[in-house]
Order: C-alpha cells, then structure tokens, then sequence
C-alpha cells in the first residue's frame, strides 16, 4: 500500500492562535496505526507569521511544516522577501515553490522558480515544486508542453544529490479554489508525464513523489490518489479545517485499503 502525501497550502489564511489551535486539534485525531510515519507524510504550510506559532504546537507523528515561498538571496536589500535560509532557521523542513498563484499574481517566471528551486534544496529544504497549466493553454491543447517547459526549465537547477529533496505538484490553474476538481484519468495522465521526465532527470535512486492539487475534498479523494502515479495531495480550501483536511485521506484508506 503506498505512502500518502498529505500535504496543506493554508495560503493567506490563519492567524498564529488559530494555526496553535489547529495543530491541537490534530493532535487529538491523529493517533494510532492509520497514522504511521509508513502511511502518510503530513505537512502544513502556513503564512510566514504563523509558523513559529504552529511549529511550537506540532503534534507528534509524521507531521512537519513548511513556508508557502522563498526568496533565491540570502539576504539584502530585498524589501518583503524571506530568504530560504530563514524558512530553515526557524525550524521548516519544507518550502512550496513555483505555485501558480506566486506565477500569476505576483509574475514569477520559470527562471525565478528555477533559482528558488535550487537555493530551497541547497539551504537543505524539502521543496514541493508546483506546476500546471491554464484554461486556454489545457483548451488549446498544449498542457503537456507547458508541463515539459515548467519541470525541465526547474530541473536544470536541480543540483544532483539534492534530487531526492524534491516533491512534484501538478497543479491545473483552473481547478485551483473553483471546485472543479481535473478528473482522475486527466490528473493521472499528468502526473505519470511528470514522473517520466523526473526519471529521465534524476534516474531511478530518487523516487520523487507526485501530488495533485486542486479542489481536493473529501468527496474526490479516493478516486485520486487511487491513481498510480499521484501520491498525494496538495490541499487549499479543505486543509483549513481538520476534520475536511483529514477526511481526504481518511476517505482514500476506507475506499481502497480497508
Ligand atoms: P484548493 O484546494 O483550494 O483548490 O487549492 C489548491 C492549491 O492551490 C493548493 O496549493
């Protein structure tokens, strides 16, 4: 039975006590054997404020967290950035990179995901890179080539021992917060391009997981992460809350593991 990938984007949303109380919260859910470090690998991601907060009440288990960006400089005159190697001293493990929202609200190139992909996993940050296409590029036919031009322009900038750090996220623009979920079939096909160019890269020694994300819920959980080639969840909406945060899981482990 494969390992599952839990992971939460809180984006702009938690304030430090509501993060605290969360974490509390899933302390309280997350006991027994369903959550063995062997079965899932949960992680959050809150606003930059929130994290020493959410940090200091992290339950026990397998349950990390991470920054929702990084800057590619150390440090200057880089007025509102966090540099990696801040996300790393106040304790992340984990760091989000290249999210469409970071590509099209606030114009990131494949070259500043590239460079902020390498300066994540050499400040030795485990690093989601996020991909996926828009609604007239997946209209117009061209999700493969923008899904080749986004992974191979950030594999470049993979440094070679550090590829087992990395963790794919297929990320369909259009499905982001609309509650239009990419069908399983779609988000496989996807995922197992994804997986064959990471292989190709980075041959068979690193096995870089593949999540999907995009309007996961509890309802279309089991379906897709039943898939070969999706290894979890990259959740917005639904990671809010721990019982719909959860669920998507839960749900995935009764459908097809009993
Ligand atoms: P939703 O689950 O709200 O669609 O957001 C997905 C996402 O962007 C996670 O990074």
């Amino acid at each position: 039975m494969k390992k599952i990938y839990l992971y939460g984007n809180w984006k702009m949303n938690m304030l430090p006590e509501e993060g605290e109380e969360f974490c509390r919260s899933l302390a309280d859910r997350i006991s027994g054997r369903l959550y063995g470090s062997d079965c899932v690998d949960i992680c959050l991601f809150p606003p930059f404020l929130a994290i020493p907060a959410v940090l200091k009440a992290l339950p026990a288990g397998p349950v990390s967290a991470g920054a929702q960006d990084g800057y590619f400089e150390d440090r200057g005159a880089f007025t509102g950035a966090v540099s990696m190697a801040m996300v790393r001293s106040v304790g992340c493990s984990h760091v989000l990179v290249g999210h469409s929202e970071r590509r099209h609200i606030f114009g990131e190139t494949n070259e500043v995901v590239a460079r902020k992909l390498e300066k994540a996993l050499n400040s030795g940050l485990k690093t989601v890179l996020c991909f996926g296409e828009t609604l007239e590029e997946r209209e117009g036919g061209k999700t493969i080539q923008v899904v080749q031009d986004q992974l191979l322009s950030a594999f470049q900038s993979v440094p070679e021992v550090r590829a087992r750090d990395l963790v794919l996220a297929y990320e369909p623009v259009w499905a982001i917060g609309t509650g239009k979920n990419a069908s399983p079939d779609d988000a496989q096909e996807v995922c197992a391009f994804a997986a064959k160019l990471a292989l190709e890269a980075f041959g068979s020694g690193s096995l870089i997981p593949v999540l999907y994300g995009g309007s996961v819920k509890d309802s279309n959980a089991a379906e897709l992460l039943s898939r070969q080639d999706i290894h979890g969840a990259l959740v917005g909406g639904a990671s809010l809350k721990v019982d719909s945060f959860l669920a998507i899981y839960e749900n995935y482990r009764k459908a097809f593991a009993g």
